[in-house]
């Protein structure tokens, strides 16, 4: 019998960026792995035909944050070339504020947060708001643990931090008091490692880099869920997220992405899941059973960093006992579960083979659009010998694009609190109560999110929203929008 043609895997590599996969993290695949490397400026084109010329069906490796929006245009113009993970799932990668919009998205618990493109909204928020705050900057290197985060006291210092770093957008959240936070990785929504980080006495910070401890003990399964809820939001391969516990007991999402540090022993479990996904069963997906961190994380990490194609047993019923012998039994929400239960609840799942673009760069890239669409109206009026005059031109350029900046911005001032608490009061059942309710829970634009993206988020977040509600709101909020 003949095998049925397995698809041509690719590797993608960046000039400069650390390598997440290299071939030995796909030990057995029987074909060629092509290999391609972007090499940054101008390079859009080049790379484009190199991976048509290789005839590569599935291209696999992160794209680094400033690359982000350039991979966009490269997968739109490969419509054949499977990426893995999709620039869709991806999209966290980019910036702090991509993490946010996907978290309000799909109604991920996070701190709260708020976003100013317009220097004025921002000094105004800052007049406004209570404190402490933290502040931080949205995009640009991240993996420097904290290093752009900060916390802000009062608007003096809020005022202060922000004319000295000129971050930008200016990306605030309220400040949440927290225990710890947890890192969880997952693999086809599975979580296959997690450890718990702790700020060094004293402190607010929770990296590591900053001198914190971790521990690979008693993760919650509530925790766990929440993780899993947030790969399969992102339809991730494989995902890492840092969960926030709170000193109030809750759990909220600080940062997620495709791009983290892993042992390689993770690294050939995700080659073996992608081998899995385009095997059609020619490859069995890895075994890696819950809370196998706890006992592999008894190791010292320099030898973790050393071990390569770990594979475990699978639970039998006839052998009872055996599974991870002495620790069988582990507390829930739900009561007490044994280990293999448990594991059985968080299968390795395929995630789905999208065509549809959910984050089109037309729309989410707020970094860049604005500008954007100035800058082709400018360019009509463009005299022919602009050159001598180019630095200047484009400083008018940058001038005119923030000014229209501000005119985008002024769309959403309209949007007052007020109008918000008009529109929801207008709905039969709503009343000032209620209405203050909603405004407590939501900030003002995650309101405004949810009324254009995801209305039921609202119904689902209260137990008297019901019936006609949802229907009456959604047509409140379009009228308001056609009169604007
Ligand atoms: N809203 C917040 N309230 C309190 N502490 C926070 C908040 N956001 C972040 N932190 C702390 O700052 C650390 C770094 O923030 P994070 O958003 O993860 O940025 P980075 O990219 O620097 O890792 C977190 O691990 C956490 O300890
Ligand atoms: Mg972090």
């Amino acid at each position: 019998m003949k095998k049925e043609k397995l698809p041509k895997l690719g590797l993608l590599y960046m000039d400069y960026v650390l390598r997440f996969f290299d071939k030995s993290n796909f030990k057995g695949w029987p074909d060629k792995i092509e290999i391609v490397t972007y090499h940054w400026k101008n390079d859009k084109d080049r790379f484009i035909k190199e991976v048509k010329r290789k005839k590569i069906d599935v291209l696999i490796g992160n794209v680094p944050a400033t690359a982000y929006e350039t991979f966009r245009e490269i997968a739109n113009a490969l419509p054949n070339v499977q990426f893995i993970p999709s620039l869709d799932t991806q999209f966290s990668n980019k910036s702090k504020e991509n993490v946010t919009r996907f978290a309000w998205k799909y109604d991920i618990p996070i701190p709260k947060t708020y976003i100013h493109y317009d220097a004025d909204k921002a000094d105004r928020f800052i007049e406004d708001t209570e404190y402490p705050k933290i502040i931080k900057k949205s995009y640009g290197p991240s993996n420097y643990g904290g290093y752009f985060v900060h916390k802000v006291d009062s608007k003096q210092e809020a005022r202060n931090l922000l004319a000295q770093k000129k971050y930008h957008p200016a990306y605030f959240q309220d400040f949440v008091p927290m225990e710890a936070d947890v890192r969880v990785m997952l693999i086809g929504h599975k979580p296959v490692c997690a450890f718990w980080r702790r700020a060094p006495e004293g402190e607010w910070l929770t990296n590591t880099s900053q001198g914190g401890s971790m521990d690979y003990m008693d993760v919650p399964k509530e925790l766990l869920d929440l993780a899993v809820q947030v790969s399969k939001d992102a339809n991730a391969e494989y995902w890492a997220c840092d969960v926030a516990v709170g000193v109030d007991g809750e759990y909220r999402i600080l940062e997620c992405a495709t791009a983290f540090a892993a042992f390689p022993y993770i690294r050939d479990w995700i080659g073996q899941y992608i081998m899995y996904k385009f095997s059609n069963g020619r490859f069995n997906k890895p075994n890696a059973p819950l809370y196998n961190w706890e006992e592999l994380g008894k190791m010292d990490a320099s030898v973790l960093r050393t071990l390569r194609y770990i594979t475990f047993g699978k639970y039998t019923p006839s052998y009872d006992g055996a599974y991870f012998l002495d620790k069988k039994v582990r507390e829930t929400e739900d009561g007490d579960m044994y280990l293999h239960e448990m594991d059985s609840l968080y299968p390795m799942l395929l995630t789905d083979d999208r065509t549809e673009e959910e984050w089109a760069s037309d729309k989410w890239n707020y970094q860049d659009n604005y500008g954007k669409s100035v800058r082709k109206v400018h360019a009509k009026s463009n005299p022919k010998d602009i050159k001598p005059k180019k630095k200047e031109f484009e400083k008018k350029e940058i001038e005119i694009a923030q000014k229209d900046e501000i005119i985008e911005e002024e769309k959403s001032i309209i949007i007052t609190k007020k109008s918000i608490k008009k529109i929801l009061t207008s709905v039969d059942g709503i009343g000032k109560k209620k209405s203050n309710k909603i405004l407590k829970k939501f900030s003002h634009e995650e309101i405004i999110t949810h009324l254009e993206e995801s209305p039921e988020t609202i119904e689902k977040k209260f137990p008297w929203f019901k019936g006609n509600m949802l229907d009456e709101l959604k047509s409140a909020w379009n009228n308001f929008k056609n009169r604007l």
